[in-house]
Parts: structure tokens; sequence; C-alpha cells
């Protein structure tokens, strides 16, 4: 409906550059709104108080040009103008009636699809050095929920896990595993099942023995300059190192496969190419043996130049000369429209300098958007960083263990008498959302305070509120199995339907905001709002003891929509839904 208006708008201007009312060339930016007090119809413009200036004329004046030009629209009841000018539009029941109806039809609830785009997503990327721990949490799972919305829009999405898989850690853990294979034997490969621990011990031996460090950067040589030895162990150790992430994906939901891995090692060999064309454009400068990049844009708070580092006096290569090659690939290779990173907010300054390095390199097309979508510290209830007690990280599979049992204490307390394997079942749901959906739920650019008591709580925009909610709603139909809906036509007479009805429109908006904006919080506040709209509804309006059979027939189907969003909703920000909880 919004994009209808904004049409209906778009071809008002049009109409006006006819007229000579406006230039020819005028660019106007239209926005619609939906309005927050119902008197003010359903959606509402600003679009006269931006024309007052070319048009010549008081806002009102032009709200009512505007009006007057407007194209008739079966889906709009009323226009009126309110306050200095703005434009209200009420749209007609009937409308949105049919558009819902329509909506209930379709596998894509109405969706329409935009443009296609080829859509790379760079998220979770962890480093392989070191287990999963908190700190990949956020880029995991929201990467992953704006991954399912672009590709349920029907983008070509292209998963990106950039993996540090290459560096000078490397050299300590080979050194390490040597050691260990020539004292054990095979058996040393088990020592790899706690990562931490291995990359702690290796860590150990660096800093205690100096004949061990030498043999580990000794190591980082020969495994770049391509010793097939090294490499055959360095795969050993990435293997397993990524399968426990596959691990963590598969329990968290997370749609990210071994094929999605594309991580630091596979820009390799591009990597003297890139050195080699700042070089020939002439943006490479030497400092203290290293060369570097100085852009104008980039100061240090003491208004010194601030450099992007592309190779060491060493001749090592650095986390931006690599991000500098993915970007090519990105652009080159992957014919990406956008590159989205989901990536700590604290490499803000990174993205900013690599970004516009890139640009000015001519890296990438011209076309293609370079997004940051950068997101802030999950913080724990003292208000700073997550850490375990003695202050260690807090491995991921850690959290998600207690996150389970916290979670079947929780459905235990319910349901007291149900059987042990669903209620299993039903903890494991609950625990994984609970986690998710705490995170989706806050705008990804704050800090926010993880609470195992706020996620599990069934009041507020939880997941156990959400999923119960969707349950409710579900199990309507349970009691309702027997009646035929196929000649059933949704009617909106109660005010409540109305509302119910005009929230169930605003799916389509919505999964654009979130994935222009990369904010899944935009859904899940929406999810909430959608859930507790069906509330009143439900309330007001009897649905299996309505007034006639019609009348049944309508609330049953604005139901199933209800239902069909709820769960369609959750899928996107990868929760699942229960039947029962
Ligand atoms: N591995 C990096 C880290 O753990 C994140 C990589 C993000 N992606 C990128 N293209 N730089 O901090």
């Amino acid at each position: 409906m919004k994009s209808h208006i904004e049409s209906l708008l778009q071809q008002t201007i049009a109409s006006f550059q006819q007229q000579g009312i406006v230039p020819a060339d005028f660019q106007a930016r239209i926005q619609v709104d939906r309005t927050k007090d119902k008197s003010h119809g359903d959606l509402a413009t600003n679009l006269a108080m931006m024309l007052t200036k070319v048009v010549g004329k008081p806002p009102r004046e032009v709200a009512q040009l505007i009006i007057d030009t407007l194209p008739k629209s079966s889906h709009v009841a009323k226009v009126d103008i309110a306050g200095p000018g703005f434009i209200n539009f009420f749209i007609d029941d009937n409308a949105l009636a049919n558009q819902l109806q329509q909506a209930l039809n379709d596998d894509h609830l109405g969706v329409a699809l935009p443009a296609k785009q080829n859509i790379v997503v760079d998220y979770s990327s962890p480093n392989l050095a070191k287990e999963m721990h908190v700190g990949h949490l956020r880029s995991t799972i929201i990467g992953d929920s704006v991954v399912r919305a672009l590709a349920f829009l029907g983008h070509n999405v292209i998963r990106q896990n950039h993996v540090g898989d290459w560096g000078t850690q490397f050299g300590m853990l080979l050194a390490y595993m040597e050691e260990l294979r020539a004292a054990q034997g095979e058996q040393a490969t088990l020592e790899l099942s706690d990562l931490e621990n291995f990359y702690r011990a290796a860590k150990v031996r660096f800093d205690e023995s100096t004949e061990f460090a030498t043999r580990a950067r000794q190591l980082v040589v020969k495994l770049q300059s391509g010793d097939a030895y090294c490499n055959k162990l360095w795969r050993e150790f990435n293997d397993i190192s990524l399968s426990h992430c596959l691990d963590v994906y598969q329990r968290l939901g997370v749609s990210l496969t071994r094929e999605d891995v594309h991580g630091e090692s596979a820009y390799n060999a591009d990597l003297d190419q890139v050195v080699a064309d700042l070089d020939a454009q002439g943006l490479l400068t030497e400092s203290n043996g290293a060369k570097v990049v100085f852009q104008n844009e980039f100061k240090t708070k003491e208004g010194e130049p601030l450099p992007v580092i592309i190779q060491k006096a060493d001749g090592g290569y650095l986390y931006a000369t690599t991000d500098l090659a993915a970007m090519r690939y990105r652009s080159n290779v992957l014919k990406a429209d956008r590159a989205l990173y989901f990536v700590d907010l604290r490499q803000a300054l990174h993205f900013q300098q690599v970004f516009n390095l890139a640009r000015l390199a001519k890296f990438v097309r011209p076309e293609m958007t370079l997004e940051h979508m950068g997101f802030g510290t999950m913080n724990g209830e003292d208000g700073r960083p997550f850490k375990t007690r003695s202050g260690g990280v807090v491995k991921l599979v850690d959290l998600l263990d207690e996150a389970n049992v916290r979670a079947l204490e929780l459905v235990r307390s319910k349901n007291p008498d149900m059987d042990e394997q669903t209620l299993t079942e039903i903890a494991r749901v609950v625990g994984i959302s609970a986690v998710k959906y705490a995170d989706l739920s806050k705008n990804r650019t704050s800090d926010y305070v993880f609470s195992f008591e706020q996620m599990l709580s069934f009041e507020g925009n939880t997941a156990p509120y959400l999923l119960y909610a969707y349950t409710r709603v579900a199990g309507i139909f349970k009691r309702a199995e027997d009646i035929d809906l196929s000649q059933a036509k949704i009617v909106l007479e109660h005010e409540k339907e109305k509302d119910l009805g005009t929230k169930l429109a605003q799916f389509n908006e919505v999964l654009i905001r979130m994935t222009d904006k990369g904010q899944p919080h935009v859904l899940c506040a929406y999810l909430y709002e959608l859930a507790s709209e069906f509330s009143s509804f439900y309330e007001a309006c009897p649905v299996l003891a309505a007034d006639t059979d019609a009348q049944k027939q309508s609330r049953l189907l604005l139901a199933k929509l209800t239902a069909n969003t709820l769960k369609t909703g959750l899928s996107l920000l990868g929760i699942e839904t229960l039947e029962r909880m």
C-alpha cells in the first residue's frame, strides 16, 4: 500500500513537470510514512512542505494542488490535509481486505519482489585459531537473519564467511602441533577438541621458549611460501577448527555451510597484485620500511595523517590488504551490487579506510555499494563486556548450554505433566530462540546487556512471548479443523479487525526496511506489534463464536494470515516455531 501511494505521488510530480509547476528536471524525494494516530489516516506524506519552495506557494496550497492532481485510486478512501500541510491517506477497507485475501493465497504472503540484486554478505567470519566465543554471536545471528530476508525477497545472496585462517598465529599453532605429534603421535589431534586450551598452551610455549618462537616464525614463512608439509598441517588444523564452527552454526540454526567459507587465505595469491596496482597508481608511500597509503580523509586526533598499512617492512601483509583483495573479488568475480559487512563497530575506522581506498584505486565497480553493518558490544549485567566469572572469554557452546538448561527449567515449570522428550525438544527451541531473539530485537548499533532472565521472560518483546503467541493463534485452527474456508472472504468491519488487517498489510514494507538497513530489530518490533494487535482483536472479536458464519470464516482467515506472517517472520529471523509449548 505504501508503494502504491508512493507511485501515485510520483505520477503527480510527473504531471506537475508537464504543466511546468515544477522544473522538468526536478528530483522529488517522496517520503510516505505510517501515521501514529489513526485520526490521521493510515499513511502520510510531507511532500507539500518539500515542494513549497519550488512551487512558490504556501504548503497547504501545494497540498491542495497535489490532492487535485493525484490520480484516482480505488485503494484510497479519503485524502485530507492536516496541520502545516501534511497529506493524510485513508486506505479503503475493501481494498485492504482484498490485499489480505491475496496475501493468504500466495506463498510469499503477497510480498512484492524488488529488482533482483547480487548481494554479498560477509558475516560470522571468526578467527579460526580460537573457538567461537560470544564476540562472534552478533555477527553470526544478525547476518544470518538479513541473509534469510534478502533471499526471501528474491535476491541472489552470496554468503561469505571471511574466516581468519591466515596470519602469524598459525606458525605458533603449527609448531605446537608438531611438538605434540612428536610426543604423542596421531593422538595429538585429540588435543584440538578444545581449541581454546590448545591456543593457550601454544601461547605458553611461544612465550617461554625462544627456540619454539623461532620455529613458529620459520613455519609461518614456510607456510606462506607454499611448503607442502606445512600446508598439510595447516589444512588439518583449519578443518578441525572449522568443524567446530559448523557445529555451532547447526546448533544455532544458522544457514552457513562449509561452501560459504572464503577466508583470508583464499586471497593469498592476489596480495602481490594489490600492492602492485596501488603502486602503479602512485598511491603507495614508504613509512619506516612499510608500504602504506595516506588518504586525506583520515587523520589522527592530533591531526596527523593516518595510514592504511598494506605491507609490513618484513614483507608480511595485513588485514587491510586482504580486505582490498576481497572487495575486488566481490566486485569483479561475484558481481555484487551490494556488499554488506556484519562486523563489530570497533572496526568502523578500518572499513571506512579500506572502502574509501578501494574506490580510489578503482578496485570495485562504482555502482557497487560497500556497507559496514556495524554492531555494538554484548555486555554482562554489570555493563561491561560479557565475561566468565573468572574474567575469561565465554565460549559460545557454554552459553548455549546454559540457555538450554534454563529453558528446560522454565518449560517444565509451565508444564509439570509433560513427558521428558517433548520437554527437551521445546526447551531446545526456546533456549536457542531466546538467545537469538534477544540479540536480534535490539538495534544493532547499540551495546546491549545479555540477561538470561530477560530473554526467557514471557512478558515483553521476547522469544518466549512470540513463540507462545504463535501457538495460541495456531491453536485456534485445531478447534476449527472441520470448517471449510475455501469460499471464505475477509471482510473488515470491527475496529479491531481493521487494526489487525492494517498491521498485517505492513509486512512487505517492514522487510524492505530491514534489508535496506540491515536491521532485524525492525522485523522483531513488527512481529511483537502484530502479536499484540492479534490479542486485542481476539479479545474484542469472538472467532468461533462469531455472530454469523461469514464473520466466523473471515476472522478465521485473519487468524490464519496472522499465523502465517508470524511463522514466516520468525523463520526469517532464523527462529523455529512450536505448535505447543
Ligand atoms: N576475522 C575478523 C575478526 O574476527 C572479522 C572479519 C570480518 N570481515 C572482513 N572482511 N574483514 O575480527
